[in-house]
């Protein structure tokens, strides 16, 4: 099955059809989102907060985002799968992005790269278009660069750096970027960086009139007990049902009533009977010669 192309993304938006994205990490919930018609899967770099535990997105490294990848690829068919670079292997100079961003999609099967950065960014992904390598833009709320912004703030409130990120998005607009995540900046300044970008914009924390959203699948699951950011919703509170099904399963184990004659194996009452039979040392002789 063919998987959705940057070109279907892109007319998407010509149509004004909204682009609903969401993260995941690993076989099973690619298989899910896939086969509910996720078209855009992120394996994001979020994935050392919510699966690995780290506290920022910074310890992350390319062997972790190309084993988890490979899970995400091998779980879906039709969906598009975006590779998030980590943290320094790309913002190191153009040599390491190609470098790093090729692996990405020679060794994971992803149909693209994501990286943070606005204008100071454009020259990285022209390179990497020319190359054949279609990448996602990330301007606003850029997580990888936390110290600098000295934490997780809403970015664009100024009007210097509102236009500094209209600035930035036309950058890799015209760089080539296929599409462009804004994370935490004001609903109004979305909408009008969307409606003066040719390219799709996903929004997390960004407001309603982006061309698509995205949500961070442990968040939107509410399977990360650390933290809620405002700008998620909880569509379950799976943390909560885990640990009541885990407590079900303790009492079942200690009261005797897990497992069942439903979850064991008979076994053949012939067999059985000869067993009652024998004596402990024929019976020996038996599993000898089976052995
Ligand atoms: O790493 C990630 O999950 C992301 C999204 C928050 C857009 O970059």
């Amino acid at each position: 099955m063919a998987r959705i192309t940057i070109e279907e993304l892109k007319a998407m938006k010509r149509r004004g059809e909204k682009i609903a994205m969401l993260t995941a990490y690993d076989y099973p919930t690619a298989r899910i989102l896939d086969e509910a018609g996720v078209p855009i899967i992120l394996v994001g770099d979020t994935l050392g907060m919510v699966v690995l535990g780290y506290d920022s997105t910074l310890p992350v490294t390319m062997e972790d985002m190309i084993h988890h990848t490979r899970a995400v690829v091998r779980g879906s068919q039709r969906t598009h799968v975006v590779f998030d670079m980590p943290f320094m292997s790309y913002q190191s100079g153009i040599e390491d992005a190609l470098r790093n961003a090729g692996r990405a999609l020679k060794e994971t099967g992803a149909q693209s790269v994501k990286l943070e950065g606005g204008a100071h960014m454009a020259e990285t992904v022209r390179r990497l278009v020319e190359v054949g390598i279609p990448v996602m833009g990330h301007i606003g709320l850029t997580p990888q660069s936390v110290n600098q912004l000295s934490g997780f703030r809403v970015q664009g409130k100024t009007p210097a750096a509102a236009v500094r990120l209209l600035h930035d998005a036309r950058a890799l607009e015209q760089a080539g970027a296929y599409a462009m995540v804004l994370e935490t900046i004001p609903a109004p300044l979305a909408r009008i960086i969307t409606s003066k970008v040719s390219v799709p914009t996903i929004g997390i924390g960004a407001g309603p009139h982006c061309d698509g959203q995205v949500q961070v699948l442990y968040d939107f699951l509410g399977l990360y007990p650390d933290f809620v950011p405002k700008h998620s919703r909880q569509y379950a509170h799976l943390a909560d049902e885990i640990s009541q099904v885990v407590r079900q399963y303790l009492d079942d184990v200690r009261e005797g009533a897990f497992p069942t004659a439903k979850e064991s194996f008979a076994m053949d009452e012939s067999v059985l009977a000869e067993l009652d039979r024998g004596s402990e040392e024929a019976l020996l002789d038996e599993f000898r010669s089976l052995a």
